[in-house]
């Protein structure tokens, strides 16, 4: 059975949807933690902090170092933050490689997440103590790299989805579920094989279909993003 680390007393600060999955995950995994967030009273906060063993900066990238330098400076608590592209002097970088929606997610979902750890970081029993994830070690110079790539993949082709669900509901009529076994598949084939999983005008080198997508997208924004992808596929297939 899994134990609860002695001495062990979490703070989260924040009160945006990383914070809320948190404070709902380290419920579940029963770990001490109390919580501020920026409408609550300094002197709460200076009191939450004088208790903590490990301080975690659940706020926006920008707002770290600040917030470490205007309350956290004499702190001896491990502090961390969880931005996958901020590289911080003041506290050591564990990003969770998810997407954190307003919903809260089936309990599994939550100890099957990778953290992402700076190279320099603490030990991983002592950064996040009581946490029995994953982790994978990050250099630093490559942050900024992972971070692009999982804005790309992650956040990008949530864009693309929105675009086809929206348009499939409001300019053809159709529910956008009729796009799920569209879209789960899609996944399954990247989790399965992903060398091989793209399907489609691209891989077939059907230029006329390619014209006619692209034409059929006149005045649309995603026109730009459709003539992107061919020239990015072109460099990356046509590269020696
Ligand atoms: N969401 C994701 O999918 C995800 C995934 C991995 C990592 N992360 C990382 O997790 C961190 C939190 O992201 P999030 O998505 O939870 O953001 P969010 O939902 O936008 O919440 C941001 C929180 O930060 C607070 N805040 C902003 N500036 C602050 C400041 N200067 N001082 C104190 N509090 C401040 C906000 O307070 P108010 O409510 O008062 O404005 C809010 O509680 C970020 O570093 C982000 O890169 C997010």
């Amino acid at each position: 059975m899994r134990q609860v680390p002695r001495n062990v007393s979490y703070l989260l600060i924040g009160n945006g949807r990383v914070a809320r999955h948190f404070q709902y995950y380290f419920s579940l995994l029963q770990l001490p933690f109390a919580t501020w967030h920026r409408l609550e009273s300094l002197p709460l906060l200076r009191e939450q902090i004088r208790s903590a063993s490990h301080i975690l900066l659940l706020i926006s990238d920008d707002g770290v170092d600040p917030f470490i330098d205007a309350h956290l400076s004499k702190s001896s608590a491990v502090l961390i933050h969880c931005s996958g592209s901020l590289n911080s002097r003041k506290a050591y970088g564990a990003h969770p490689l998810m997407t954190f929606g307003s919903a809260i997610y089936a309990d599994d979902i939550y100890a099957s997440l990778p953290f992402m750890i700076d190279d320099h970081a603490l030990a991983f029993a002592d950064l996040l103590p009581g946490l029995p994830n994953a982790h994978f070690r990050l250099d630093r110079r490559n942050k900024a790299k992972y971070h692009a790539l999982c804005v790309l993949a992650g956040n990008f082709s949530c864009l693309l989805w929105q675009k086809l669900l929206g348009d499939f509901e409001q300019d053809l009529g159709w529910p956008a579920a009729s796009a799920a076994p569209y879209l789960k598949q899609q996944m399954q084939n990247l989790l399965s094989d992903y060398r091989n999983a793209l399907t489609g005008p691209l891989v077939r080198g059907d230029s006329l279909t390619l014209q006619r997508n692209l034409d059929a997208l006149k005045n649309d924004p995603f026109q730009a993003v459709y003539h992107s992808f061919i020239s990015c596929y072109r460099s990356i297939t046509e590269a020696p």
